[in-house]
């Protein structure tokens, strides 16, 4: 008995000193790939939406937009749902939610945690950012495309990333407006102190953030 104790004492002691080092990574459900409104009404009611309710998106609807966002459509030849110039697919899609940092993964349909903290604040400069329960940030990995760590990066070397990336929100966008959620892409927001707190390295660049969630009546 005593020694069951101890045992529980230790698992304890380990997970407040290491809680950070044993990853939460989310399993996504397989998303839904047919159905929806017709791509014409969801054409009709496309629109941003930047008050939301509290409330959660269920796990199949977060599968179901990343996948509409950018998840893998011919795994064949692991091409994607938005196209992106000389298929390099350098964006990242990172998710910030109530529990943390997570890395999109469409090949193993994974969120892979980055950290445990609430970072949703951060991602703009808007009120509705904090509340909201999901919001995307868009990264480029131009290590992709040749750039080391502490390479200069101009404007134009982010051209195409901007392209990519406006793909994937108006992906995102079509999927809320099928799905009656709500979005609104974001050029607004405060890069240079979210990287750090993303855990970014300097050939990582944020594009644009995507904030999702329940529209307010
Ligand atoms: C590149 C880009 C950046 C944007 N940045 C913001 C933003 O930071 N905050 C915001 O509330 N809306 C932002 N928007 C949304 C636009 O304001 C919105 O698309 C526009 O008002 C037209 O409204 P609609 O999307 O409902 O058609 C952005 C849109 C784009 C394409």
């Amino acid at each position: 008995m005593k020694n069951r104790i101890l045992y529980f004492l230790c698992l304890i002691i380990l997970n407040v000193a290491f809680g950070e080092a044993f990853s939460q990574d989310i399993v996504l459900p397989a998303p839904n790939t047919t159905g929806g409104k017709p791509l014409m009404q969801a054409l009709n009611e496309r629109q941003s939406i930047r008050t939301f309710t509290k409330d959660d998106l269920t796990i199949q609807q977060l599968s179901d937009l990343l996948w509409a966002g950018w998840g893998i459509n011919r795994p064949a030849d692991k091409k994607r749902t938005a196209p992106s110039s000389r298929n390099i697919q350098e964006i990242d899609v990172y998710v910030t939610v109530s529990t943390g940092l997570y890395l999109y993964d469409a090949e193993t349909n994974n969120l892979k945690q980055v950290h445990n903290k609430d970072i949703r604040a951060l991602t703009g400069t808007q009120d509705f950012v904090a509340e909201a329960p999901v919001n995307l940030v868009y990264v480029a990995d131009l290590s992709k495309m040749g750039k080391k760590e502490g390479d200069e990066i101009k404007d134009s070397d982010l051209l195409s990333s901007w392209a990519n990336t406006a793909f994937i929100a108006q992906n995102v966008y079509l999927y809320c407006a099928s799905e009656n959620l709500g979005s609104v892409v974001r050029g607004l927001v405060p890069k240079a102190k979210l990287a750090p707190e993303m855990g970014l390295r300097t050939n990582q660049v944020i594009i644009l953030a995507q904030t999702v969630g329940i529209p307010a009546k």
